[in-house]
């Protein structure tokens, strides 16, 4: 599976002048976060100290990882940047498209069938430009990275929001857009803006019940889902250091559902045991030759409320299990008081299913203190009252822990084995249920329990927990049962007890596995062919936009003057839309269905100036398109908000959009405009958004003459034969002038390595 020893050896070759740099450019003692960050900017060393949470920095990320279903667009963008290789190490990882419904090898079988031609694009794709390709089968994205690819004090993006799970060996791991991945792939530097730091102190040890699950989960129930936003937690302290890496895996994992930017531990000898346990003995040594540098200075974890902006502490020996939910990640109960809750809020007591597994919770040592209980379950008479699954997080632990007893318990305890994918965790999830609208409660040890999130049904009651807590409960069959007091009735009608989960952190006779499912990229990619149906309607290969024609851009028509919120939903829909996004033609047929058009107060529904109709949007634009007139979108405040998606910049420009011109722009929509070279601009004055007119008609003026800082002009001239100008704004920087210029970034990428 080759992950690159020697770029980690040159990463970690540059760390001491880097961090004296830093320590300089600051004047300061670092924190592990800045260590990393300073010894990733592209420019080199730090020349000067970035204001937290204000300054936009470039990054040089060491790798790039990338789900199924977010892998598409991404390379499909990548091959227009004409690089016959990816600039730094990347993989793809089949897990998103997966259903559960039979078992593991069923549901597998079946998405082999149904999705064949995402996965024969990816691969051959993967083939080609020298991209490490992960079957179907062999696991979910982060549990794979974290086994092979995660190491202390390196940096990469991931087109997945739950990315930061490598975080646990000391890594720092963003979630991206498709665009960014593209981005690094293609040799470009990638921009964040230099975020907060959060310091999160743990003292004492866990113990019992507890897991390093519940850390995260009263973290978030302190943070809440938005407290973590434009910040990077670190952990630290002597609790931090004791956890396996797994388990600070799982932390930094669920990190996501607090909005951090991502979560980091520090290298000790936990990590080493896992790095060296996972076969990485070669990075262990590396790591070892400059741990200083992989931890934060003594300083910053002695003072932590002088270097971080936010400081929390935990003790572990007083911490509780923690259930959180419904219908929140941030709703944390207390084991103790759990019951309390389920019977004050009139929750469902009767527990459905109990799902243990997913990236976030599915390492050797979960699955061996869920075991631990199913065992106890078995012996003392006991049968799972609740479904229960498990969804392994990897082939590598499959695997291992089917050759160590371990399946074997869970299927004498009525469990089932789902595939290594992610399936109940996104909806993937044909469960078997009399009625799918019915209220109902189940329980599960993923990151994520927002209503419909597993099964499609609003009336589902999701509570996420420790594996160990889940697979009590699915025993209990009762949300109102407390493992640590509570007794439950045998089929011999007798009183028995649970006792504490024990289980290993790492497999005694060591990991093993038959068929990781890797497949290595070929040496030389350029004769083989990317594979898509030229009739495929999920997937089709992209033209280069066509550069700008060097004049100011006239006539423009009025597509939509947007009202209120734009988010990047309401530009490009998710929903039954995601199956298209490999196809920019078919997924544009949601261009900016959910905008509500100013003049009628109605979604989807803008007049068509050819015929004087009322028509849907993308059907509207498609109209100016096949007559070659361009159009102008009118947007509000904060235009673009909500995720990455570029899907909502190139649909525009894939359909004939010239301009988009709002109050204020979501910062990373505003960035994607410009990438696939399309106008993004601001009013000077808000004001003048109630200048627009449903059938003006309207020209950009000055963009000949187009310079960083140096506003342009609109005209409107209206239906009555009157004209009114106004100054508009924009935030281009010179190199992203060039993009407009060559009609996108990649363009110029390609023209470079013509
Ligand atoms: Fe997959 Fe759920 Fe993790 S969707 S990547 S298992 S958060």
């Amino acid at each position: 599976m080759a992950f690159d020893i020697d770029m980690i050896k040159k990463v970690y070759e540059r760390y001491s002048t880097r961090v004296a740099a830093a320590r300089t450019a600051t004047g300061k003692p670092l924190t592990l976060t800045e260590k990393i960050l300073y010894a990733h900017l592209s420019e080199g060393e730090a020349k000067q100290a970035y204001a937290r949470g204000v300054d936009y920095v470039d990054f040089a990320p060491d790798r790039v990882a990338m789900q199924d279903a977010t892998a598409q667009m991404a390379l499909l963008q990548f091959m227009q940047a004409g690089r016959p290789q990816v600039a730094v190490p990347s993989t793809v990882h089949c897990d998103h498209l997966i259903q559960a419904k039979i078992g593991a090898n069923e549901d597998l079988s079946t998405a082999k069938d149904v999705n064949k031609e995402v996965y024969d694009f990816l691969a051959s794709v993967s083939d080609k430009y020298g991209i490490g390709f992960w079957k179907p089968g062999a696991g979910i994205i982060h549990q794979v990275v974290l086994e092979n690819y995660a190491f202390p004090g390196g940096m990469m993006i991931g087109t997945d929001s739950h990315t930061p799970n490598a975080g646990g060996l000391g890594m720092i791991a963003i979630g991206v857009g498709g665009a960014d991945a593209c981005d690094v792939m293609a040799g470009l530097p990638w921009e964040l803006k230099f975020p907060k730091l959060i310091g999160v102190k743990l003292t004492g040890k866990l113990s019992g019940w507890t897991s390093a699950k519940d850390v995260i989960l009263k973290v978030a129930g302190i943070l809440t889902v938005k407290g973590g936003t434009g910040a990077i937690v670190e952990y630290f302290g002597e609790g931090a250091e004791a956890l396996s890496a797994t388990g600070k895996a799982t932390i930094c994992n669920m990190g996501a559902e607090i909005g951090a930017t991502t979560s980091v531990f520090g290298y000790g000898e936990r990590s080493e045991a896992y790095l060296r346990g996972t076969k990485r003995a070669d990075i262990a040594d590396a790591a070892n030759a400059i741990k200083e540098h992989l931890n934060g200075d003594p300083e910053v974890y002695a003072n932590p409320e002088q270097y971080f902006d936010e400081v929390i502490e935990i003790n572990l020996n007083e911490l509780e299990p923690h259930i959180n939910g419904p219908f929140t990640p941030d709703l944390a109960w207390p084991l103790s008081k759990f019951a309390t809750a389920v019977k004050e809020n009139n929750w469902p007591e009767t527990l459905e299913v109990g799902l243990i597994g997913s990236c976030t919770n599915s390492s050797y040592e979960d699955i061996t203190r869920s075991a631990s209980l199913a065992k106890q379950a078995i012996d003392k008479g006991l049968k799972a009252k609740a479904e229960f699954t498990i969804t392994p997080g990897s082939e590598l632990v499959r695997y291992t822990v089917e050759r160590d007893g371990y399946l074997d318990t869970f299927d004498q305890m009525g469990g089932i084995v789902l595939a290594n994918a992610c399936g109940p965790c996104i909806g993937q999830w044909a469960r078997h249920t009399d009625d799918p609208t019915r209220r109902n409660s189940i329980i599960t040890s993923f990151n994520r329990n927002f209503a419909k999130r597993n099964d499609g049904n609003p009336n589902t009651h999701a509570f996420v927990a420790s594996p160990e807590i889940v697979t009590a409960f699915a025993i209990a069959g009762d949300l109102t049962f407390n493992p640590i007091t509570d007794y439950l009735t045998n089929e011999k009608g007798e009183q028995v007890k649970l006792d504490e989960p024990e289980g290993l952190e790492m497999p005694i006779k060591g990991y093993a596995v038959e068929d990781a499912g890797y497949q290595a990229p070929a040496q030389d990619g350029s004769r083989v062919v990317v594979k898509v149906d030229p009739n495929s309607s999920r997937l089709q290969l992209l033209d280069p936009f066509k550069p700008w024609e060097g004049t100011d851009i006239t006539g423009l028509k009025l597509l939509i003057k947007a009202k209120g919120k734009c988010t990047t939903d309401h530009i490009s829909m998710a929903g039954p839309w995601l199956k298209f996004r490999g196809h920019l033609d078919n997924i544009s047929n949601n261009m900016l269905i959910g905008a509500i058009n100013y003049f009628n107060n109605t979604a989807d529904s803008v007049k068509n100036e050819l015929t004087g109709e009322y028509g849907p949007v993308p059907a509207t634009q498609r109209a100016y398109k096949a007559h070659g007139i361009g159009t102008i979108v009118i947007g509000d405040e904060n235009y673009g908000e909500g995720s990455s998606r570029e899907h909502a910049a190139m649909e525009p420009r894939h359909l004939g959009v010239r301009a988009i011109l709002v109050k204020s722009f979501a910062r990373i929509h505003e960035t994607n405009l410009k990438k696939q070279g399309m106008l993004a601009i601001t009013f000077a004055d808000s004001n003048d958004y109630e200048k627009i007119q449903e059938d003006d008609k309207i020209d950009i003026v000055g963009l000949t003459t187009f310079a960083p800082g140096k506003q342009l002009t609109v005209v409107l001239h209206h239906h009555d034969g009157t004209t009114e100008s106004f100054a508009v704004n924009h935030t281009y920087n010179a190199q992203q002038i060039e993009w407009f210029k060559a009609g996108g970034a990649l363009n110029i990428i390609r023209k470079q390595m013509a």
